[in-house]
């Protein structure tokens, strides 16, 4: 009994500390703990991992309430020069969701992503497709502007990328369209060249994930306006089934 105590103890202080790390959930599988719990009469929920105190799903997370959360942040170095943050728009429940590095200028001024020049190439792709800028979801990788349109660092990446992942939770896309370089090893954590990575799926977290060029890329060469052309075709052929 003694060393039960001890266990529960232990158990209890391990947990306390990765709630301080910031850990919502401990994944812990049944059979990983059978022995321990055997003759306890006592069982772990499967389905749901049990929330722990402070934890904003077992809340009733939202987009709204994830958007609240970063109101005024300053988790990294781009707060410091932003306008505003550019969270991210669009249908909750989209069925498409794109994903973009950052926002620019016009996006920041505007607090809404994919509003310029590229943004327009975006849109028109978007109607291409069928749909409305209202049917899907956009959102970028960092919510802040890089100062002069530079490409986030890689900290900064590291200190956005779980509001995106969020999100994609929050709306559970079918399907998700990266665009660029950025947004795709971002999410995709790898290093592959996006001209090798685009038009092919990869899979992030169960959803599919189609890479392609960025709009802005596209203006400057639109000669491969074909190869997303063709990468879209892919999406919609994946999202009919
Ligand atoms: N480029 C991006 O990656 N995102 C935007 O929102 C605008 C331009």
């Amino acid at each position: 009994m003694e060393n039960k105590n001890n266990v529960i103890h232990d158990v209890v202080k391990s947990m306390e500390f990765y709630r301080e790390l910031g850990f919502e959930y401990l994944p812990v599988k049944e059979e990983d703990i059978s022995d321990y719990l055997s003759g306890t009469g006592m069982s772990i929920a499967q389905e749901e991992p049990v929330p722990l105190k402070g934890d904003k799903r077992g809340e009733g997370q939202s987009l709204e309430s994830l958007q609240e959360e970063m109101a005024g942040c300053c988790r990294c170095k781009l707060s410091g020069e932003r306008k505003n943050i550019v969270f991210g728009e669009g249908h909750p429940d989209a069925r498409l969701m794109f994903i973009g590095e950052g926002p620019g200028r016009e996006e920041d001024i505007q607090a809404r992503p994919f509003v310029g020049d590229a943004g327009k190439l975006l849109t028109n792709l978007i109607v291409k497709l069928g749909l409305k800028r209202e049917d899907v979801y956009i959102a970028n990788i960092v919510k802040c502007r890089p100062p002069y349109n530079r490409n986030p660092e890689d900290d900064e990446i590291s200190t956005c990328i779980s509001f995106v992942k969020e999100q994609i939770n929050l709306i559970k896309p079918e399907i998700i369209i990266c665009l660029g370089r950025i947004a795709a090893h971002a999410l995709l954590e790898v290093k592959i060249p996006i001209s090798k990575l685009r038009g092919n799926f990869s899979s992030y977290d169960g959803i599919p994930v189609m890479p392609t060029f960025h709009p802005a890329y596209l203006l400057r060469n639109p000669k491969d306006k074909w190869l997303t052309w063709d990468d879209m075709q892919k999406v919609l052929g994946k999202l009919k089934k």
